[in-house]
């Protein structure tokens, strides 16, 4: 029977792009996914943005758009990233679609039935300037202990104690800066502590094969009593307060998901959202007990995806996930993890942008994955070794040495009978198809890329034992020259066969060089036999250290000044408060008698008088343009005698240094709401 499963990547937030770990954990499991599809299982490989919660909330604000305009234009820069990786989602969805709102609600109705929903009072700070409870990254102050000034919420970054939020001294909020209160509300929570719960994880958790051995193992302290004997697991608190971009709580006005409840049913969402699509019955695939549910996800994460999530599913009354695959972390440069916040490091998009081919890096990716939860580092050099040296030193070249001679002396044609020494090399390559299959299931992805190699390796050898070059050149081996070129290949084929689910779109270019239908995993088994290749184009180049170095050089400094005036030494607040800029109306403007430079303004400044300020702006406009508008007028400039009459003061306008090849001026003109008078500092 055909296996069917359905797989995903953990939701990525929807507040920025991908970094490299991003791109890190969808290779993973989109080589795993494409091995599948080789072998013939039927794949559900879907993702979604994790659009919900505060910090995305907060992040819309400042961008000055809706949560819901700010998350879609994050979505819409996903695709790049996806395509340009070659990563094989069929769907890509949001946890604020429709879908997941009615699953969301679905789920807890069914938790709250089964009297695993309760409510509790607790005491939160609140910032009463933006009239919303604070997350503890959003509260910062004094540690408690070391004195530290701004500190967040929940550890000091200083000293490295860990306390609650309620113990800073000083605290304020870090979104308005006024001091929090402590304020009551009522909040829902999951009731993990129930006997029930405690029982289900206990079981499912220890399922073999669901859970990697040292997950388990973690898993297991989560577990143990504590000192007096009581269960860990606590409840956990599923509700926040509006203003909360998330899902309502049916039944609790002003009362939303906490995002990561709604998150992993995104899972389920984009898959429903994608049967859709497909016109595939939904329900009956989640009921299908032979389908298998698949998680890759970080190890950060793993909490929410062994503990909550399949006590959610499981006392909704659905099936849980068969497997949750949890991966370390990418680092790059042996430097600290890419945290959410400061994804730096590699930036994909930036490797994309450098002409750095895609498949180098998923070749490297992959080299350096197994599957356990240990971290991974990008180092160029190394980077550049397994690129040169295996990918394309020993693959590539395979194909390169025989394909030429096959074309120009055969035509294109395989010889049919291939001599004992090739057919024995062919079918030691054969023999490890199955092994090499089981590295790919087992995600020891490092290990198959290393099989493969060693038989390319062999492949290698035999070139260079049967030295087709001179072959070419002696008289009368032309047969000797086929077999070689035709068993090079072949053996060419069967390991772009075993290279595929990491070299996709490589493997689609040697599809169409060998003029073959696209490799199944299954077509190891067989063998070309006398068939027609087409012409060899060179399949893959070589990288270059010095493009990889500039992935790490920090961008040029933007020129701040066009045209490359130079920014004036630097003087201190004091010396700028000695200039008093003022807003100022543009009460009346007219053009100066004998003047083609200068417009005369005057301006009302909420002296109770107005000013009367020569501007060499009569280039750039009209008189009748600037009247009612405001600006920016230095007040205390000295007044200057000119041949026109007195200037009492100076209005700021913008131009290009050298304003003969780059003419234009542009008068500052300040944002509505300002008023005449008003200092500007
Ligand atoms: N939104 C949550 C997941 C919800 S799943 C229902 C989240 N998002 S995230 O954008 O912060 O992380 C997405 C995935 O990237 C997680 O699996 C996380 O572990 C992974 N990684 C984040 N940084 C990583 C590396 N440096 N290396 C590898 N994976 C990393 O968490
Ligand atoms: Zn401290």
């Amino acid at each position: 029977m055909t296996r069917q499963l359905f797989v995903t990547t953990a939701l990525p937030y929807a507040n920025a792009g991908f970094h490299i770990g991003h791109i890190m954990e969808y290779t993973q499991a989109d080589i795993w996914v494409r091995y599948q599809r080789m072998a013939g299982s039927q794949v559900h490989f879907v993702c979604a943005d994790d659009a919900h919660g505060a910090p995305i909330m907060i992040a819309a604000e400042k961008a000055g758009k809706t949560p819901q305009d700010f998350v879609a234009g994050i979505a819409a820069g996903r695709r790049q990233y996806l395509d340009g990786f070659h990563i094989s989602f069929d769907n890509w969805h949001s946890t604020d679609g429709a879908e997941n709102h009615e699953l969301s609600k679905a789920v807890y109705l069914a938790l709250r039935h089964n009297e695993l929903i309760s409510t509790k009072t607790i005491e939160q700070f609140f910032d009463p300037a933006k009239s919303m409870f604070l997350p503890d990254r959003f509260i910062k102050g004094e540690c408690p202990k070391c004195g530290a000034k701004d500190q967040y919420g929940d550890s000091c970054e200083v000293c490295g104690a860990v306390y609650a939020p309620t113990e800073l001294k000083n605290p304020y909020s870090v979104l308005s800066g006024a001091t929090p209160v402590l304020k009551t509300s009522e909040h829902y929570f999951f009731r993990l502590s129930d006997p029930r719960c405690v029982d289900f994880l206990t079981q499912w958790t220890q399922e073999p094969g669901r859970l990697q051995p040292e997950v388990l193992n973690k898993i297991r302290e989560w577990f143990e009593p504590d000192e007096e004997g009581n269960n860990r697991l606590s409840d956990w608190d599923i509700s926040r307060d509006a203003p909360y971009f998330g899902i309502e709580i049916p039944d609790a006005p002003g009362k939303y998901f906490y995002v990561w409840l709604d998150a992993p049913i995104g899972y389920l969402a984009s898959l429903k959202n994608y049967f859709g699509k497909i016109d595939k019955d939904f329900d009956a695939f989640m009921a299908d007990e032979s389908v298998e549910q698949v998680h890759f996800i970080g190890k950060d994460i793993t909490y929410f995806h062994t503990l909550f999530w399949p006590a959610m599913l499981h006392f909704s009354g659905r099936k849980t996930p068969n497997h949750v695959f949890v991966h370390g972390f990418m680092t790059v440069n042996g430097g600290e993890k890419m945290s959410k916040s400061r994804g730096t490091g590699l930036d994909p998009l930036k490797y994309l942008s450098l002409g750095l081919n895609a498949e180098w890096l998923r070749y490297y990716i992959a080299a350096k994955l197994n599957n356990r939860v240990e971290d991974i580092d990008f180092n160029p050099e190394d980077f550049v070794a397994r690129v040169n040296s295996d990918l394309v030193g020993k693959f590539i070249n395979i194909a390169s040495r025989a394909a030429g001679f096959l074309t120009k002396r055969f035509d294109g044609r395989l010889s049919a009978d291939l001599g004992v020494e090739g057919l024995t090399l062919l079918d030691a390559l054969r023999a490890q198809s199955a092994a090499i299959a089981e590295l790919y299931e087992t995600r020891e992805f490092g290990k198959a890329l290393r099989e493969i190699m060693a038989l390319a390796d062999k492949v290698n050898e035999f070139v260079d034992q049967n030295k087709p070059w001179e072959l070419a050149k002696q008289e009368g081996m032309d047969a000797a020259l086929h077999d070689v070129c035709s068993v090079c290949i072949e053996a060419f084929r069967l390991l772009t066969i075993y290279l595929k689910p990491v070299l996709p779109a490589l493997s689609a270019q040697v599809e169409a060089f060998l003029k073959v239908e696209p490799l199944r995993w299954s077509d190891s088994a067989r063998a070309l036999g006398a068939h027609r290749i087409g012409a060899y184009q060179h399949l893959m180049q070589r990288v270059d250290l010095a493009k990889v170095e500039q992935l790490f050089e920090a961008p040029p400094a933007p020129k701040l000044v066009p045209g490359g005036e130079d920014i004036a030494p630097e003087i201190k607040i004091d010396d700028f408060a000695k200039v008093d800029l003022r807003i100022a109306k543009i009460v009346k403007a007219e053009h100066v008698e004998g003047s083609d430079k200068l417009l005369r303004l005057t301006l009302d400044a909420g002296e109770g008088k107005t000013r009367n300020v020569f501007s060499g702006i009569k280039a750039a406009y009209r008189p009748e343009d600037l009247e009612g508008k405001l600006t920016v007028l230095v007040a205390n400039l000295a007044p200057r005698k000119m041949k026109f009459g007195i200037s009492e003061g100076m209005v700021l306008a913008a131009s290009h240094a050298d304003e003969k090849a780059n003419p234009g001026i542009f008068v500052l003109e300040p944002h509505t709401g300002a008023q005449p008078g008003m200092r500007v500092r």
